[in-house]
This record gives C-alpha cells, structure tokens and sequence, in this order.
C-alpha cells in the first residue's frame, strides 16, 4: 500500500509514466476530498485556463469547463472552428499566444502523438500543459479517473484482475491504463479482436478470448471501436462484433459478484456492451464521467500550486 500526505505538484501532465506511484495516490486521494467537498485555497491569486480541443470530445472538454469554474480559475474560451487555426496557425503558435496574454494552464487534445514535445522544449511558452489525448498515444486524465473508480471501489490495485477489451492498438486509455495498472500491482488481461492487439501490450498481461476471462475478473474495462482511427477498408458488423467481442447480456451473467463494467465513454450501445448493461447494477460508467471532474480539480490543482 503507497501512503501519501503530500500535495502533488506538477509542472505538466503529459503520460501516465512520467508520474510516481506517490504521485497517483496523492492525486487519487485529492480527487475523494474534492469529491467531499475541499476547496482549493489559491492564496486569493488570479489563474487562467484554455481548453484547446483539436479533436471532438464531450467528457474531457466539458468535465475540464467544470472542473475549472469549481476551482475559480478564469476559463478562455476557444474553439478551433473560429479560432486563427483556420488562418493556417499552428498548434505551437497557439499555446505561445496563450501564454503570451496570460493563460496559466492550457489543456489540449490534439490528434498529433506526442503533440506537446514541442510545446514543453519552448523556452517562450510558460504556461503548464495537461495531455487531454494525443492521437492514439495516451489519455493520463482518463487513466487517473478511472483509477480513482477502481480504487474507490476496492481500496487497493495489488492483486486485482482487470480486462481491457476491444479496439487495443487505437486506444490512448488502453495504453495509459495498462501501464499505471501493472505498475500499481494489477493483474492485466487482454481481450478483443486478433488485429486491434499488438504484440507490445504482452510485456503488460495476457491477451486471451472473452469467454476465457470472463469469469476470472473483478474490472471489466471496455474500450470503444474507434471507427474513425480506421482504414476504412475493414469489414465490420455490429452485431458480429458484440456476438464475438463484446459484453453481452449472457456473458455479463457469469462475471463475478462483485466485479464491476466500466467504460471510457462515448459507448456504442449494443457494440462494445449491452445496451441494458449501461446504466445496470454493475456499471461505474456514470461514475467514471462524475470523478472526472474531481480527479481534474486534482490535476488543475497540481500544475496551479507552484505558480500560486
Ligand atoms: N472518454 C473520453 O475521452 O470522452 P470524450 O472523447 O467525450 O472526451
């Protein structure tokens, strides 16, 4: 068990790697007490924050909006659509322009792995950087919600059996998630299409049919098929794809008692799960969409400490 009494401090989010354990629990445990109710105190200073979202998001973009106006901080707006991107300025002129006027912290999607290499080697740009997703890279906000889920659920990592099926190769979550999972003591099991799993996920767990795993988990973690990451030269058929791949209604019978379905979300009911398993008794999906707002005043609140 890792204890921590230390308030985290960070001068970016980038991976999920770049954090200690301590720093995972620290932020774990800050995430509940804003779940309780905490208040930052930001010694009465002003703070600003961008979300600069290149790629479509609905939890993440607006789950930091909240997050954001909970702490107090400032909010800029900005959407690409309307923005000078469409003037041909790059995403590195962008971040420089907000930091030049002011912004603190900017959180950036962008559809570009490893974006912010560029970013954090500036010596102009000043403000900090929070990894909303990079292509298919990684997506740490995501990871550190859902650890919080799990950790609210079971009190430990050590021991747990967690599977992470469906669309491996072009999921961030899958990858930050099964790093920071094997780091924290988990068991790691790999589910889901031959073609969407690569030989480099072996070193993390054990990849194997659905129907094999099913039983053995406590946390069945789902992930969408990223259409849009495709070729588009695949076949693909719904209903094929829940048969084979997906958490049925039958197979979610034999899962254990208290082991529980999550998702990062958005769902393709009936796709990756069960329509009716959404919002059923063993889901945390709900869950993991309110903690991302707690688990992001923890991470806002990490990058803000040192420049309060
Ligand atoms: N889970 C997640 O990242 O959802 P959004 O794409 O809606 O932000």
């Amino acid at each position: 068990m890792i204890h921590t009494s230390e308030r985290v401090s960070l001068k970016h989010l980038l991976t999920v790697e770049a954090l200690s354990d301590q720093e995972v629990m620290g932020l774990i445990r800050r995430g509940q007490e804003f779940k309780k109710g905490a208040v930052w105190q930001s010694a009465g200073k002003q703070f600003f924050a961008t979300n600069l979202f290149f790629e479509n998001s609905t939890r993440t973009h607006k789950s930091f909006d909240v997050a954001e106006k909970k702490l107090g901080l400032e909010v800029i707006e900005f959407e690409a659509s309307t923005s000078s991107v469409q003037k041909g300025e790059t995403l590195y002129d962008t971040v420089l322009t907000m930091s030049a006027i002011g912004v603190d912290v900017a959180v950036i999607r962008h559809g570009e792995e490893n974006y912010y290499d560029e970013l954090i080697q500036s010596k102009t740009i000043q403000c900090s950087i929070i990894n909303g997703g990079d292509g298919s890279g990684q997506h740490p906000t995501q990871c550190l919600l859902d650890l919080m889920t799990i950790y609210e659920e079971f009190g430990h990592f050590e021991g747990l059996k967690v599977a992470i099926v469906g669309d491996l190769t072009h999921s961030r979550v899958a990858k930050s998630n099964m790093q920071m999972l094997k780091r924290l003591g988990a068991e790691i099991y790999f589910s889901g299409p031959e073609e969407w799993y690569d030989a480099q996920f072996d070193v993390y767990g054990e990849y194997g049919q659905l129907d094999d795993i099913v039983e053995k988990v406590d946390v069945m973690m789902l992930l969408r098929v990223q259409h849009e990451r495709h070729d588009g030269t695949e076949s693909f058929s719904k209903e094929g794809y829940h048969q084979q791949y997906g958490l049925t209604v039958e197979r979610a019978k034999r899962l254990k008692k208290g082991a529980i379905i999550m998702h990062p979300a958005p769902i393709n009911r009936d796709v990756e799960l069960a329509d009716s398993l959404v919002e059923g008794i063993q889901s945390r999906i709900i869950q993991q969409m309110s903690n991302g707002v707690y688990m992001r005043m923890a991470i806002l609140e990490a990058v803000l400490e040192g420049k309060a």
